[in-house]
């Protein structure tokens, strides 16, 4: 196969790209997601692809969304950020386009780019985590995107943390998206201001706002890599809850390779290495096992378009197992 489009849905964002073989992106298109309407989020991605589609010769589409997928491929089951819920999109993006298209997890898309193109391309066991709106997460093992039976495996967001912590958007408590998410980061910083904490005054400030309402992740991210101090500890409390997640997931998984993406890795070394140090300090049996290997994410915000545009050209993996 030829060029495919990658299509990242994100929960402000959607991202699509023309992608070659080798994982690079040629031309590129943009739209914000619509809040709330399903209708018009489709229409959203359909405008993004047709605007490549009618400068290239593409030959599928893969679309990384950001919620539970089924396991053809087709259906949004869920998405605890979005409107989604048994949304057909794959159908209604192909009647649109006349192409073949494919839905898969916007993280395990994330996961993939980075596993075949990025950060974890000479390793065969690796786990991956996007910190933005949502937690989400990818996981290769043995050079196979692990789906699960149902293809929804992978949820790594939606790992207890807290018994009786913060409601999620999944309808749970206590998910470690509550806990370490770029939304986490802004609802800490909003409650820390609201506080009348004067660190986060001092913060807000810095961002050039007064109302703490107005306060965004990137704002913090901003902020930390200015030095404000409360925005340092407000990542670095996020990458700690992160790097424990981790080593849960090291414990299930044990990969090679540790990829941290999504839109709050901009603020890069300030979470990475919070994280990290949170891992190491919470890995099981940490002084008598190899460690894995920690890093950004390679191809930063594309890795979503290039994975999705990569799986696109795969087969369909193995129906679920009848229930
Ligand atoms: C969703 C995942 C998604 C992640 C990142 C989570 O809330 O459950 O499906 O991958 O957010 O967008
Ligand atoms: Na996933
Ligand atoms: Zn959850």
């Amino acid at each position: 196969m030829g060029l495919t489009i990658g299509i990242d849905v994100g929960g402000t964002k959607i991202a699509a790209g023309v992608v070659g073989t080798d994982g690079t992106i040629g031309a590129r298109a943009h739209r914000d997601t619509p809040a709330t309407s399903v209708d018009e989020t489709a229409r959203a991605i359909c405008d993004a692809a047709a605007e490549l589609i009618a400068q290239y010769e593409v030959e599928a589409v893969g679309i990384g969304a950001a919620g539970f997928v089924s396991s053809d491929r087709s259906t949004v089951l869920f998405a605890p950020n979005l409107a989604w819920r048994d949304e057909p999109l794959g159908r209604r993006v192909a009647d649109v386009l006349q192409v073949p298209v494919v839905v898969e997890n916007d993280a395990n898309a994330a996961a993939w780019g980075e596993f075949a193109f990025g950060a974890a391309k000479d390793v065969e066991h690796m786990v991956c985590v996007t910190v933005g709106t949502g937690i989400g997460g990818g996981v290769v093992i043995d050079g196979e995107l692990l789906r699960g039976a149902h293809g929804v495996a992978a949820e790594l967001g939606h790992m207890r943390v807290v018994p009786g912590g913060h409601r999620c958007g999944c309808g749970a408590r206590g998910c470690l998206e509550q806990y370490a998410s770029g939304s986490a980061l802004v609802r800490e910083g909003r409650a820390q201001a609201e506080s009348g904490s004067l660190a986060a005054a001092q913060m807000l400030s810095v961002c050039g706002i007064t109302d703490p309402a107005e306060l965004t992740g990137p704002m913090i991210t901003q902020a930390a890599s200015a030095g404000d101090p409360c925005a340092v500890e407000l990542l670095d409390d996020l990458g700690r809850w992160l790097g424990e997640g981790l080593a849960s997931f090291a414990t299930l998984f044990d990969p090679s390779t540790i990829v941290i993406g999504g839109g709050v890795s901009a603020a890069k070394e300030l979470l990475v290495k919070s994280a990290q140090v949170a891992f190491e300090k919470n890995l099981p049996a940490r002084a008598n096992r190899p460690h894995p290997r920690f890093g950004l994410a390679q191809l930063g915000n594309d890795a979503g378009i290039i994975g999705a545009a990569d799986l696109a050209r795969r087969p369909a993996p193995a129906q679920a197992d009848v229930a």
